[in-house]
Protein backbone atom coordinates (compact mmCIF):
# COMPACT_ATOMS: atom_id res chain seq x y z
CA UNK A 1 0.00 0.00 0.00
CA UNK A 2 1.01 3.40 -0.76
CA UNK A 3 2.56 5.70 2.30
CA UNK A 4 1.58 9.00 0.56
CA UNK A 5 -0.44 11.18 2.37
CA UNK A 6 -3.41 12.57 0.82
CA UNK A 7 -1.75 16.02 0.94
CA UNK A 8 1.11 14.42 -0.79
CA UNK A 9 -0.98 13.34 -3.91
CA UNK A 10 0.66 14.08 -6.77
CA UNK A 11 -1.82 15.36 -9.98
CA UNK A 12 -1.49 12.69 -12.64
CA UNK A 13 0.04 14.48 -15.73
CA UNK A 14 -2.12 14.53 -18.86
CA UNK A 15 -1.41 13.88 -22.41
CA UNK A 16 -0.12 17.80 -24.26
CA UNK A 17 -3.41 19.95 -26.02
CA UNK A 18 -4.38 18.73 -29.18
CA UNK A 19 -2.82 15.46 -29.33
CA UNK A 20 -4.47 11.73 -30.96
CA UNK A 21 -3.91 8.96 -29.01
CA UNK A 22 -5.00 5.58 -29.21
CA UNK A 23 -5.47 3.20 -25.84
CA UNK A 24 -6.54 0.00 -25.90
CA UNK A 25 -9.16 -1.15 -27.12
CA UNK A 26 -9.67 1.48 -29.79
CA UNK A 27 -5.84 1.05 -30.48
CA UNK A 28 -6.34 -2.22 -32.44
CA UNK A 29 -8.73 -0.37 -35.09
CA UNK A 30 -5.88 2.20 -35.16
CA UNK A 31 -3.69 -0.43 -36.61
CA UNK A 32 -5.52 -2.46 -38.46
CA UNK A 33 -6.81 0.77 -40.42
CA UNK A 34 -3.04 2.25 -41.23
CA UNK A 35 -2.21 -1.59 -41.93
CA UNK A 36 -5.26 -1.93 -44.33
CA UNK A 37 -3.60 1.57 -46.12
CA UNK A 38 -0.43 0.62 -46.38
CA UNK A 39 -1.20 -2.91 -47.64
CA UNK A 40 -3.01 -1.17 -50.85
CA UNK A 41 0.19 0.84 -51.28
CA UNK A 42 2.27 -2.50 -51.09
CA UNK A 43 0.02 -3.91 -53.81
CA UNK A 44 0.75 -1.18 -56.05
CA UNK A 45 4.60 -1.73 -55.53
CA UNK A 46 5.11 1.22 -53.41
CA UNK A 47 7.84 0.13 -50.91
CA UNK A 48 8.25 1.74 -47.42
CA UNK A 49 10.34 4.04 -46.49
CA UNK A 50 11.21 5.22 -42.68
CA UNK A 51 12.13 9.14 -42.09
CA UNK A 52 13.56 11.15 -38.99
CA UNK A 53 10.66 12.78 -37.45
CA UNK A 54 12.46 15.99 -36.68
CA UNK A 55 14.53 17.90 -40.05
CA UNK A 56 16.77 20.86 -40.54
CA UNK A 57 13.61 23.71 -40.34
CA UNK A 58 15.30 24.90 -43.74
CA UNK A 59 13.96 21.89 -45.06
CA UNK A 60 10.53 22.89 -44.81
CA UNK A 61 10.80 26.56 -45.19
CA UNK A 62 12.25 25.92 -48.74
CA UNK A 63 10.26 22.45 -49.63
CA UNK A 64 6.93 23.54 -47.79
CA UNK A 65 6.91 27.27 -48.63
CA UNK A 66 7.83 30.46 -47.14
CA UNK A 67 4.16 31.69 -47.29
CA UNK A 68 2.44 28.81 -46.13
CA UNK A 69 0.70 29.14 -42.87
CA UNK A 70 2.02 25.76 -41.97
CA UNK A 71 5.68 27.06 -42.10
CA UNK A 72 4.36 30.56 -40.59
CA UNK A 73 2.52 29.92 -38.14
CA UNK A 74 2.69 25.88 -37.38
CA UNK A 75 5.91 24.93 -36.81
CA UNK A 76 7.46 23.01 -34.03
CA UNK A 77 10.43 24.89 -34.03
CA UNK A 78 13.52 24.36 -31.54
CA UNK A 79 16.99 24.65 -31.50
CA UNK A 80 18.61 21.46 -30.47
CA UNK A 81 21.53 21.24 -27.84
CA UNK A 82 23.97 21.71 -30.93
CA UNK A 83 22.43 25.17 -31.89
CA UNK A 84 20.69 23.61 -35.06
CA UNK A 85 17.44 24.54 -35.85
CA UNK A 86 14.97 21.81 -36.06
CA UNK A 87 11.33 21.61 -36.53
CA UNK A 88 9.44 18.90 -36.20
CA UNK A 89 7.94 17.50 -38.95
CA UNK A 90 4.68 19.17 -40.63
CA UNK A 91 4.30 16.62 -43.79
CA UNK A 92 6.04 14.19 -44.91
CA UNK A 93 7.18 15.17 -48.54
CA UNK A 94 9.57 17.10 -48.26
CA UNK A 95 11.47 14.54 -45.95
CA UNK A 96 10.86 11.90 -48.48
CA UNK A 97 12.14 13.88 -51.58
CA UNK A 98 15.24 14.73 -49.44
CA UNK A 99 15.80 11.21 -48.47
CA UNK A 100 15.15 9.90 -52.57
CA UNK A 101 17.86 12.92 -53.15
CA UNK A 102 20.49 12.16 -50.14
CA UNK A 103 20.32 8.60 -51.53
CA UNK A 104 20.33 8.56 -54.90
CA UNK A 105 16.80 6.91 -55.38
CA UNK A 106 16.31 9.54 -57.94
CA UNK A 107 19.39 7.67 -59.74
CA UNK A 108 17.78 4.25 -60.11
CA UNK A 109 14.48 2.57 -61.25
CA UNK A 110 12.32 5.40 -62.02
CA UNK A 111 9.66 6.04 -60.70
CA UNK A 112 10.77 5.53 -57.23
CA UNK A 113 7.69 4.34 -55.65
CA UNK A 114 7.95 5.15 -51.51
CA UNK A 115 4.99 4.66 -48.76
CA UNK A 116 4.98 5.92 -45.14
CA UNK A 117 3.17 6.08 -41.92
CA UNK A 118 3.47 7.86 -38.68
CA UNK A 119 2.71 11.34 -37.08
CA UNK A 120 3.31 14.67 -38.28
CA UNK A 121 3.02 17.73 -36.23
CA UNK A 122 1.33 21.10 -36.39
CA UNK A 123 0.76 23.99 -34.17
CA UNK A 124 -3.11 23.99 -34.96
CA UNK A 125 -6.29 25.47 -33.06
CA UNK A 126 -7.03 21.77 -31.35
CA UNK A 127 -10.54 20.78 -32.78
CA UNK A 128 -12.69 17.74 -33.50
CA UNK A 129 -10.61 15.93 -36.21
CA UNK A 130 -7.91 18.52 -36.17
CA UNK A 131 -4.76 17.96 -33.79
CA UNK A 132 -1.22 18.81 -33.16
CA UNK A 133 -0.04 15.75 -33.61
CA UNK A 134 -1.51 13.45 -36.06
CA UNK A 135 -1.06 10.47 -38.54
CA UNK A 136 -0.92 9.99 -41.79
CA UNK A 137 -0.21 7.19 -44.61
CA UNK A 138 1.31 9.06 -47.52
CA UNK A 139 2.62 7.34 -50.62
CA UNK A 140 5.22 9.68 -53.44
CA UNK A 141 5.88 8.30 -57.20
CA UNK A 142 8.78 10.59 -57.98
CA UNK A 143 10.85 10.72 -61.25
CA UNK A 144 8.49 10.47 -64.09
CA UNK A 145 5.83 13.28 -65.58
CA UNK A 146 3.10 10.92 -66.77
CA UNK A 147 -0.67 11.46 -65.60
CA UNK A 148 -1.04 8.18 -65.55
CA UNK A 149 1.28 8.13 -62.46
CA UNK A 150 -1.22 10.86 -61.19
CA UNK A 151 -4.57 8.36 -61.98
CA UNK A 152 -2.80 5.78 -59.96
CA UNK A 153 -1.86 7.29 -57.34
CA UNK A 154 -5.92 9.12 -57.36
CA UNK A 155 -7.13 5.52 -57.61
CA UNK A 156 -5.16 3.92 -55.06
CA UNK A 157 -6.48 6.80 -52.79
CA UNK A 158 -9.89 6.13 -53.58
CA UNK A 159 -9.20 2.33 -53.57
CA UNK A 160 -7.73 2.43 -49.95
CA UNK A 161 -10.82 3.93 -48.20
CA UNK A 162 -13.03 1.71 -49.95
CA UNK A 163 -11.03 -1.17 -48.67
CA UNK A 164 -12.22 -0.26 -45.53
CA UNK A 165 -15.68 -0.51 -45.93
CA UNK A 166 -15.92 3.94 -46.24
CA UNK A 167 -18.42 5.36 -49.09
CA UNK A 168 -19.11 8.56 -47.78
CA UNK A 169 -17.05 10.33 -49.39
CA UNK A 170 -15.80 12.61 -52.98
CA UNK A 171 -12.92 13.67 -54.74
CA UNK A 172 -12.13 17.15 -55.89
CA UNK A 173 -10.01 17.61 -58.82
CA UNK A 174 -8.49 20.34 -60.58
CA UNK A 175 -4.77 21.92 -62.01
CA UNK A 176 -2.61 24.33 -60.85
CA UNK A 177 -1.25 24.68 -64.41
CA UNK A 178 3.15 25.09 -64.20
CA UNK A 179 5.58 27.18 -64.35
CA UNK A 180 4.88 28.18 -68.00
CA UNK A 181 1.09 29.29 -67.64
CA UNK A 182 0.52 29.61 -63.86
CA UNK A 183 2.73 33.33 -63.46
CA UNK A 184 0.70 34.59 -66.47
CA UNK A 185 -2.65 33.28 -64.58
CA UNK A 186 -1.26 34.96 -61.36
CA UNK A 187 -1.02 37.78 -62.69
CA UNK A 188 -4.15 37.98 -64.68
CA UNK A 189 -6.15 36.91 -61.48
CA UNK A 190 -4.13 40.00 -59.67
CA UNK A 191 -5.28 42.46 -62.19
CA UNK A 192 -8.76 41.16 -61.21
CA UNK A 193 -8.19 41.42 -57.60
CA UNK A 194 -6.99 44.56 -57.38
CA UNK A 195 -10.18 46.26 -58.81
CA UNK A 196 -12.45 44.53 -55.92
CA UNK A 197 -13.08 46.43 -52.72
CA UNK A 198 -10.75 43.91 -50.89
CA UNK A 199 -10.23 44.17 -47.11
CA UNK A 200 -6.16 45.15 -45.86
CA UNK A 201 -5.56 41.64 -45.03
CA UNK A 202 -7.27 39.75 -48.14
CA UNK A 203 -5.51 42.46 -49.94
CA UNK A 204 -2.45 41.43 -48.54
CA UNK A 205 -3.28 37.82 -49.24
CA UNK A 206 -4.14 38.68 -52.91
CA UNK A 207 -0.15 40.24 -53.40
CA UNK A 208 1.04 36.95 -51.46
CA UNK A 209 -0.99 34.20 -52.98
CA UNK A 210 -3.94 35.53 -54.77
CA UNK A 211 -5.05 31.99 -55.58
CA UNK A 212 -5.85 31.78 -51.88
CA UNK A 213 -8.59 34.67 -52.08
CA UNK A 214 -10.79 32.28 -54.36
CA UNK A 215 -11.06 29.96 -51.74
CA UNK A 216 -12.59 32.48 -49.11
CA UNK A 217 -15.26 30.84 -47.78
CA UNK A 218 -16.97 34.56 -46.75
CA UNK A 219 -20.26 35.04 -48.93
CA UNK A 220 -19.35 38.54 -49.64
CA UNK A 221 -15.96 37.40 -50.90
CA UNK A 222 -17.51 34.69 -52.40
CA UNK A 223 -19.89 36.93 -54.77
CA UNK A 224 -17.39 39.15 -55.15
CA UNK A 225 -14.72 36.83 -57.10
CA UNK A 226 -18.10 34.80 -58.54
CA UNK A 227 -16.61 36.00 -62.34
CA UNK A 228 -12.85 36.04 -61.07
CA UNK A 229 -10.44 33.80 -64.02
CA UNK A 230 -9.88 30.09 -62.88
CA UNK A 231 -6.53 28.61 -63.65
CA UNK A 232 -8.40 25.32 -65.04
CA UNK A 233 -9.19 27.99 -68.16
CA UNK A 234 -5.77 29.29 -68.30
CA UNK A 235 -4.07 26.22 -68.75
CA UNK A 236 -0.95 25.69 -71.23
CA UNK A 237 -1.48 23.00 -73.77
CA UNK A 238 0.96 20.75 -72.39
CA UNK A 239 -0.89 21.08 -68.51
CA UNK A 240 -3.85 20.61 -70.48
CA UNK A 241 -3.34 17.75 -72.49
CA UNK A 242 -1.68 16.15 -68.59
CA UNK A 243 -5.62 17.21 -67.15
CA UNK A 244 -7.29 15.69 -70.24
CA UNK A 245 -5.32 12.26 -70.03
CA UNK A 246 -5.77 12.05 -66.37
CA UNK A 247 -9.49 12.68 -66.43
CA UNK A 248 -9.79 10.40 -68.83
CA UNK A 249 -7.94 7.34 -67.02
CA UNK A 250 -10.17 8.26 -64.14
CA UNK A 251 -13.28 7.81 -66.12
CA UNK A 252 -11.77 4.62 -67.24
CA UNK A 253 -11.28 3.15 -63.85
CA UNK A 254 -14.61 4.19 -62.59
CA UNK A 255 -12.97 7.04 -60.22
CA UNK A 256 -15.55 9.54 -59.78
CA UNK A 257 -13.99 13.02 -59.53
CA UNK A 258 -15.98 16.86 -59.23
CA UNK A 259 -13.70 19.26 -60.96
CA UNK A 260 -13.25 22.40 -58.23
CA UNK A 261 -11.27 24.92 -60.09
CA UNK A 262 -11.00 27.04 -56.70
CA UNK A 263 -9.51 24.24 -54.79
CA UNK A 264 -6.72 25.28 -52.91
CA UNK A 265 -4.34 23.43 -50.55
CA UNK A 266 -2.43 24.24 -47.62
CA UNK A 267 1.28 23.66 -49.31
CA UNK A 268 2.67 25.50 -51.75
CA UNK A 269 4.63 23.22 -54.05
CA UNK A 270 2.28 21.55 -56.40
CA UNK A 271 1.59 22.00 -60.21
CA UNK A 272 -0.44 20.35 -62.27
CA UNK A 273 -2.68 17.76 -61.16
CA UNK A 274 -4.46 18.74 -57.27
CA UNK A 275 -6.88 16.85 -55.78
CA UNK A 276 -8.62 16.17 -52.04
CA UNK A 277 -10.77 13.86 -50.38
CA UNK A 278 -13.93 15.06 -48.73
CA UNK A 279 -16.26 13.19 -45.93
CA UNK A 280 -19.17 15.14 -45.75
CA UNK A 281 -19.74 13.59 -42.04
CA UNK A 282 -17.31 15.00 -40.50
CA UNK A 283 -18.03 18.71 -40.34
CA UNK A 284 -15.33 21.50 -40.80
CA UNK A 285 -12.31 19.32 -40.91
CA UNK A 286 -13.47 17.05 -43.49
CA UNK A 287 -10.48 16.08 -45.21
CA UNK A 288 -9.78 12.75 -45.17
CA UNK A 289 -6.89 13.16 -47.49
CA UNK A 290 -4.98 14.88 -50.13
CA UNK A 291 -2.12 15.88 -52.79
CA UNK A 292 -0.88 16.23 -55.78
CA UNK A 293 1.93 16.30 -58.54
CA UNK A 294 5.15 18.52 -57.27
CA UNK A 295 6.85 19.79 -60.73
CA UNK A 296 9.68 22.20 -58.97
CA UNK A 297 10.31 20.27 -55.42
CA UNK A 298 13.35 18.17 -56.23
CA UNK A 299 15.19 21.06 -57.51
CA UNK A 300 14.31 23.42 -55.01
CA UNK A 301 15.51 20.96 -52.29
CA UNK A 302 18.95 20.38 -54.89
CA UNK A 303 18.02 17.37 -56.81
CA UNK A 304 17.72 17.14 -60.44
CA UNK A 305 14.34 18.85 -62.40
CA UNK A 306 12.15 15.62 -61.50
CA UNK A 307 8.57 15.70 -60.96
CA UNK A 308 6.74 13.29 -58.60
CA UNK A 309 2.84 13.22 -57.43
CA UNK A 310 1.93 11.90 -53.68
CA UNK A 311 -0.89 12.11 -51.38
CA UNK A 312 -0.99 11.55 -47.46
CA UNK A 313 -4.28 10.10 -46.12
CA UNK A 314 -5.40 11.25 -42.62
CA UNK A 315 -5.69 8.07 -40.27
CA UNK A 316 -7.50 10.02 -37.71
CA UNK A 317 -9.88 11.71 -39.42
CA UNK A 318 -10.40 8.26 -41.55
CA UNK A 319 -11.26 6.87 -38.26
CA UNK A 320 -13.50 9.10 -37.25
CA UNK A 321 -15.15 8.74 -40.56
CA UNK A 322 -15.64 4.86 -40.40
CA UNK A 323 -17.64 5.60 -36.87
CA UNK A 324 -19.83 8.09 -38.90
CA UNK A 325 -20.70 5.80 -41.21
CA UNK A 326 -21.06 2.67 -38.67
CA UNK A 327 -18.41 0.52 -40.50
CA UNK A 328 -16.62 -1.96 -38.01
CA UNK A 329 -13.14 -2.63 -39.29
CA UNK A 330 -10.62 -4.62 -37.56
CA UNK A 331 -10.72 -7.88 -35.14
CA UNK A 332 -11.08 -6.88 -31.47
CA UNK A 333 -9.98 -10.29 -30.62
CA UNK A 334 -6.78 -9.58 -28.33
CA UNK A 335 -6.07 -13.28 -28.37
CA UNK A 336 -7.32 -16.61 -29.53
CA UNK A 337 -6.54 -18.80 -26.33
CA UNK A 338 -6.98 -18.00 -22.72
CA UNK A 339 -6.11 -20.08 -20.42
CA UNK A 340 -7.80 -20.23 -16.41
CA UNK A 341 -6.28 -22.41 -14.13
CA UNK A 342 -7.73 -23.04 -10.54
CA UNK A 343 -5.01 -23.71 -8.00
CA UNK A 344 -1.58 -23.10 -7.91
CA UNK A 345 0.08 -26.43 -9.50
CA UNK A 346 -3.08 -25.96 -12.18
CA UNK A 347 -1.81 -21.94 -12.90
CA UNK A 348 1.71 -23.88 -13.31
CA UNK A 349 0.93 -26.07 -15.79
CA UNK A 350 -1.32 -23.49 -17.36
CA UNK A 351 1.80 -21.18 -17.83
CA UNK A 352 3.61 -23.83 -19.68
CA UNK A 353 0.77 -25.14 -22.11
CA UNK A 354 0.39 -21.21 -22.71
CA UNK A 355 4.23 -20.74 -23.34
CA UNK A 356 4.22 -23.49 -26.06
CA UNK A 357 1.19 -22.31 -27.79
CA UNK A 358 2.52 -18.90 -28.08
CA UNK A 359 5.96 -21.21 -29.41
CA UNK A 360 3.86 -22.71 -32.07
CA UNK A 361 2.57 -19.33 -32.89
CA UNK A 362 -1.13 -19.13 -31.35
CA UNK A 363 -1.65 -16.09 -29.62
CA UNK A 364 -2.42 -16.87 -26.22
CA UNK A 365 -2.74 -15.38 -22.62
CA UNK A 366 -3.77 -16.43 -19.13
CA UNK A 367 -5.58 -15.07 -16.04
CA UNK A 368 -2.66 -14.23 -13.56
CA UNK A 369 -3.47 -13.51 -9.41
CA UNK A 370 -5.90 -15.40 -7.43
CA UNK A 371 -9.12 -15.46 -9.18
CA UNK A 372 -12.15 -17.76 -9.24
CA UNK A 373 -13.59 -19.61 -11.82
CA UNK A 374 -16.18 -16.57 -12.98
CA UNK A 375 -13.02 -13.82 -12.47
CA UNK A 376 -10.63 -16.01 -14.88
CA UNK A 377 -13.67 -16.72 -17.28
CA UNK A 378 -14.27 -12.80 -17.03
CA UNK A 379 -10.96 -11.96 -18.68
CA UNK A 380 -11.63 -14.78 -21.53
CA UNK A 381 -14.63 -12.83 -22.24
CA UNK A 382 -12.50 -9.43 -22.04
CA UNK A 383 -9.76 -10.96 -24.57
CA UNK A 384 -13.08 -11.92 -26.75
CA UNK A 385 -10.90 -15.35 -26.74
CA UNK A 386 -11.94 -17.69 -29.55
CA UNK A 387 -11.00 -20.38 -26.66
CA UNK A 388 -10.82 -20.64 -23.12
CA UNK A 389 -8.66 -23.70 -21.59
CA UNK A 390 -10.25 -24.41 -18.00
CA UNK A 391 -7.85 -26.57 -15.93
CA UNK A 392 -9.20 -27.02 -12.38
CA UNK A 393 -8.93 -30.09 -10.13
CA UNK A 394 -10.58 -32.61 -12.19
CA UNK A 395 -8.77 -32.28 -15.32
CA UNK A 396 -5.10 -31.56 -13.09
CA UNK A 397 -5.31 -34.96 -12.09
CA UNK A 398 -6.39 -36.31 -15.31
CA UNK A 399 -3.97 -34.60 -17.50
CA UNK A 400 -6.70 -32.81 -19.16
CA UNK A 401 -7.67 -29.62 -20.22
CA UNK A 402 -11.76 -28.61 -20.93
CA UNK A 403 -11.41 -26.33 -23.76
CA UNK A 404 -14.55 -24.35 -23.94
CA UNK A 405 -15.85 -22.52 -27.25
CA UNK A 406 -16.62 -19.20 -26.51
CA UNK A 407 -19.34 -18.32 -29.05
CA UNK A 408 -20.94 -21.61 -28.71
CA UNK A 409 -20.65 -22.25 -25.14
CA UNK A 410 -19.73 -26.19 -25.97
CA UNK A 411 -17.08 -27.80 -24.08
CA UNK A 412 -15.09 -30.96 -24.43
CA UNK A 413 -12.03 -32.43 -22.92
CA UNK A 414 -8.85 -32.94 -24.60
CA UNK A 415 -5.63 -35.06 -23.21
CA UNK A 416 -2.96 -32.77 -22.54
CA UNK A 417 -0.46 -34.89 -24.86
CA UNK A 418 -2.70 -33.82 -27.58
CA UNK A 419 -3.37 -30.16 -27.01
CA UNK A 420 -1.45 -28.02 -28.78
CA UNK A 421 -2.32 -30.51 -32.13
CA UNK A 422 -5.99 -29.90 -31.23
CA UNK A 423 -5.80 -26.01 -30.91
CA UNK A 424 -3.70 -25.69 -34.27
CA UNK A 425 -6.49 -27.54 -35.79
CA UNK A 426 -9.27 -26.19 -34.27
CA UNK A 427 -8.04 -22.44 -35.19
CA UNK A 428 -7.17 -23.55 -38.50
P1 LIG B 1 -2.18 17.60 -46.19
O1 LIG B 1 -3.47 17.70 -46.90
O2 LIG B 1 -1.65 18.80 -45.54
O3 LIG B 1 -1.14 17.04 -47.26
O4 LIG B 1 -2.29 16.45 -45.12
C1 LIG B 1 -2.76 15.15 -45.49
C2 LIG B 1 -3.97 14.75 -44.65
O5 LIG B 1 -3.60 14.73 -43.28
C3 LIG B 1 -5.13 15.72 -44.71
O6 LIG B 1 -5.96 15.45 -45.82
C4 LIG B 1 -5.85 15.44 -43.41
O7 LIG B 1 -6.70 14.31 -43.55
C5 LIG B 1 -4.72 15.07 -42.48
N1 LIG B 1 -4.37 16.20 -41.60
C6 LIG B 1 -3.68 17.32 -41.90
N2 LIG B 1 -3.57 18.14 -40.84
C7 LIG B 1 -4.22 17.52 -39.82
C8 LIG B 1 -4.47 17.85 -38.44
N3 LIG B 1 -4.00 18.97 -37.89
N4 LIG B 1 -5.20 16.98 -37.70
C9 LIG B 1 -5.67 15.82 -38.23
N5 LIG B 1 -5.45 15.46 -39.51
C10 LIG B 1 -4.75 16.28 -40.30
C11 LIG B 1 0.14 16.75 -47.03
O8 LIG B 1 0.63 16.74 -45.93
C12 LIG B 1 0.93 16.37 -48.26
N6 LIG B 1 2.28 15.98 -47.84
C13 LIG B 1 0.26 15.27 -49.06
C14 LIG B 1 1.04 14.94 -50.29
C15 LIG B 1 1.87 13.90 -50.48
N7 LIG B 1 1.08 15.68 -51.40
C16 LIG B 1 1.91 15.11 -52.26
N8 LIG B 1 2.41 14.02 -51.72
Amino acid sequence: MSQVSEQQKVQPLKAPKGVAEYVPPQSSRFLAVRDALTRQAHLAGYQHIELPLFEDTNLFARGVGESTDVVTKEMYTFADRGDRSVTLRPEGTAGVVRAVIEHNLDRGQLPAKLVYSGPFFRYERPQAGRYRMFHSVGVEAIGIDDPALDAEVIALADRSYRSLGLSGFRLELTSLGDKDCRPQYRAKLQEFLNKLPLDEETRRRAEINPLRVLDDKRPEVREMTADAPLMIDHLSPACQEHFETLTGLLDDMGVAYTLNPRLVRGLDYYTKTCFEFVHDGLGAQSGIGGGGRYDGLLSILGGQDLSGVGFGLGLDRILLALDVEGVGFGNDRRVDIYGVALGAEAKQKMALIINQLRRTGVSADMSYGDRGLKGAMKGADRAQARYALVMGETELANSTVAVKDMLSHEQHTVALPNLVTHIRNLLK
